[in-house]
């Protein structure tokens, strides 16, 4: 009986816990990726939240957006702990096959950066410790692309960024505007001229949900339509 009791208890706690408020919108992001996502204050700022809180006002709820590691965006999608993902995140066949993306609102260039002093070029990274995001677009693009090289998964830039000024890798693939924003932050790196590859950001539902998907696609348009991305980026570039 006490058994019955205590299942029942557990089972309880875990409906009150699982209940979602109506009224709110999670948004699930890797917060270290100014500046479309970043802290200011102890608070998440930035162009994908810009965006996410007129996709949230649009459907008259209350934006939360939670902070996870890159490669756990999708899982919290697909496990419901949250709508939508909005972190810069390149709309890609193998990632088609586990969400559904909204339309393109940016594209961007996976660019390399080094410390000021470094001789490396584009052509001289096969052989070289490279630096990438677990789960990124550059991380798979190193894994194909240089197959002479140690690669150097982190969950954060921060740390990359450590390590590429104490010479315990010798560069970084990333996006070019976080590139930038990086090296505009900390000196002794520059980003080589030219880039690796382009690829293009999208905001990701879980598969089949079409009726959020095209509630994004509505404010995604008028947003671009309006400038306001542009504007935004500006604004979070200062
Ligand atoms: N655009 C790259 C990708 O989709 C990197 C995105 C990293 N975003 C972030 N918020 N950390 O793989």
């Amino acid at each position: 009986m006490k058994r019955y009791l205590l299942f029942g208890l557990v089972l309880l706690l875990m409906l009150t816990g699982c209940k979602k408020n109506e009224n709110q919108i999670v948004m699930v992001t890797e917060a270290g990726f100014a500046p479309y996502e970043y802290y200011e204050n102890g608070e998440i700022v930035g162009v994908d939240i810009d965006i996410a809180k007129e996709i949230a006002d649009y459907l008259g709820k209350e934006l939360v957006v939670k902070d996870v590691a890159f490669d756990s965006i999708i899982n919290e999608i697909n496990s419901g702990k949250a709508s939508f993902g909005a972190a810069g995140m390149s709309i890609t066949p193998e990632r088609l096959l586990e969400v559904d993306f909204s339309i393109e609102y940016v594209v961007s260039n996976q660019v390399v950066m080094v410390r000021d002093d470094s001789d490396i070029t584009k052509d001289k990274i096969n052989g070289k410790k490279i630096a990438v995001q677990l789960g990124s677009v550059a991380d798979s693009y190193a894994e194909d692309n240089y197959k002479d090289s140690e690669i150097v998964r982190q969950k954060k830039y921060l740390s990359m960024v450590e390590d590429l000024k104490a010479k315990k890798v010798d560069l970084i693939i990333m996006d070019n505007l976080p590139a930038m924003e990086i090296v505009k932050e900390n000196s002794g790196l520059k980003i080589l001229d030219g880039y690796l590859f382009s690829d293009s950001y999208g905001i990701a539902v879980k598969k089949g949900n079409t009726e959020l998907l095209n509630d994004i696609n509505t404010v995604l348009r008028r947003l671009m339509d309006e400038g306001k991305i542009e504007e935004y980026i500006i604004n979070h570039s200062e």
